[in-house]
């Protein structure tokens, strides 16, 4: 039994805030880093307060895909030069806020379980400034990866139809429902060559999750692969300033649309 805190008080009775989304895959460049910059951007048009972390452990795509050159980012933050509210700043043209990383740094990585605590604490604090926060966390299960995702209170696992993908989502899945089996854990199916496609790829992982973990996650949706989102990688601009009528921009409307239903 865990004993109640001013925290877990402040965020309700399962011991973590609302509105606290982190984006996981099992498998590394199933499109979790555009996926959360385009989520974040779909919430912020829907009217909502967005704030997206980047915890890819020193590994930070969101400032490169979006070509933005960071002044203050979370290495100076780990560094101790600032604090956390001074690392976020505005992205204009998403209407969003963001905490860019630092490329090769490795510094999340090698950061102790201690400092990292220190560093989520300060995080939910800022995080309840906004409606929701965001986190584009790395590939895989590790220490760092675990934690971090231990705070949200919901985990959108993303997967393409790729079988290693699913296995490594599948093992994701398995890992989280372990340490917290009461997260609300859902998928998105990305890349999918058509919706039906990425929906028998969802049922299979389903089939997997009833099976074996006695588990059903729910779809979060579906998104299309579609040639304009590496289009707009390319170029550092939102797929939803560049091609906001395509596709794959579409299917992220809907999943945010679906994942903020009205004010909480
Ligand atoms: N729906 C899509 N359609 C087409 N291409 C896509 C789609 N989603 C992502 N991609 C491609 O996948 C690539 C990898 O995306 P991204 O860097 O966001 O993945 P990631 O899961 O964050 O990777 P990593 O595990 O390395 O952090 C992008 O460069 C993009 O070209
Ligand atoms: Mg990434």
């Amino acid at each position: 039994m865990s004993t109640m805190t001013e925290a877990s008080i402040a965020a309700g009775a399962d011991g973590a805030p609302n509105g606290i989304t982190a984006i996981a895959s099992g498998k590394g460049g199933v499109g979790k880093t555009w996926l959360a910059i385009s989520l974040a951007h779909a919430l912020a048009k829907m009217g909502q307060r967005t704030l997206l972390f980047d915890g890819d452990i020193g590994l930070a795509n969101v400032d490169i895909q979006l070509g933005l050159m960071p002044k203050r980012d979370l290495g100076a933050v780990l560094e101790g030069t600032i604090g956390l509210a001074a690392a976020a700043q505005r992205f204009d043209a998403g209407g969003f806020d963001i905490i860019a990383g630092r490329s090769g740094s490795g510094s999340l990585a090698r950061t102790s379980p201690h400092r990292l605590g220190e560093l989520q604490g300060d995080l939910r604090e800022l995080g309840g400034a906004y409606d929701r926060l965001l986190i584009d966390l790395g590939a895989g299960v590790d220490r760092s990866v675990s934690q971090l995702a231990g705070m949200a209170s919901q985990i959108l696992v993303v997967t393409t139809e790729e079988p290693t993908a699913l296995t490594d989502a599948y093992a994701f899945i398995k890992v989280m429902h372990q340490q917290r089996p009461d997260l609300d854990v859902r998928v998105i199916i990305n890349m999918a060559s058509t919706p039906a496609d990425g929906d028998r790829t969802y049922r299979t992982l389903l089939n997997a999750c009833q099976n074996f973990l006695k588990i059903a996650p729910p779809l979060a949706g579906i998104v299309r692969a579609d040639r304009r989102v590496r289009e707009a990688i390319r170029a550092q601009t939102p797929l939803l300033v560049r091609s906001p009528n395509t596709e794959a921009a579409t299917d992220v409307m809907a999943i945010a649309r679906r994942l903020a239903p009205g004010p909480r």
